[in-house]
């Protein structure tokens, strides 16, 4: 059988990093960083993402986390937006020197969720 995504971006380490990227991108992303600086606890939501990276690739880690509409309801959360979110996933999997195949996969496990983030 074909490595899952899990295992092929490098697994929990890499997929750890990648989560506390991914945080640190928004922050510095002038499009959407007032969205995350008003979070109280971003530890928190790097783990809570942690797992939903790992749990959504094919990891053995629990997601403890809410489902995508439940976390971002009433947020009314713009294409833009989200564009840009999908931006710095892809950055962050640069920075940690993930492979293009993988680049692909996760973009499209990305879109697929477009409809339970935006404007809901
Ligand atoms: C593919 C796109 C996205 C994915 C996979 C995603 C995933 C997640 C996950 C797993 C959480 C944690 C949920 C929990 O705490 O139980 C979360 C929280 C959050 N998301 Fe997203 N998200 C996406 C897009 C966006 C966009 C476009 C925005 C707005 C620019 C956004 C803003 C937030 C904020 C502000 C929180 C923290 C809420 C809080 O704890 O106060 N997300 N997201």
């Amino acid at each position: 059988m074909e490595n899952t995504l899990y295992e092929r971006m490098g697994g929990e380490n890499v997929i750890r990093s990648l989560a506390n990227d991914i945080a640190d991108n928004h922050l510095a992303n002038p499009l959407i960083k007032t969205r995350f600086e008003i979070v109280e606890d971003m530890d928190k939501v790097k783990q809570i993402v942690f797992e939903f990276i790992c749990a959504g690739t094919g990891g053995p880690q629990t997601y403890t986390g809410k489902g995508m509409l439940g976390a971002h309801k009433g947020m009314n959360i713009s294409e833009q937006e989200f564009i840009a979110v999908v931006d710095d996933i892809l950055l962050a999997m640069d920075q940690n020197n993930i492979g293009e195949t993988e680049k692909k996969d996760m973009l499209a496990i990305a879109y697929s969720l477009k409809d339970e983030i935006i404007h809901v």
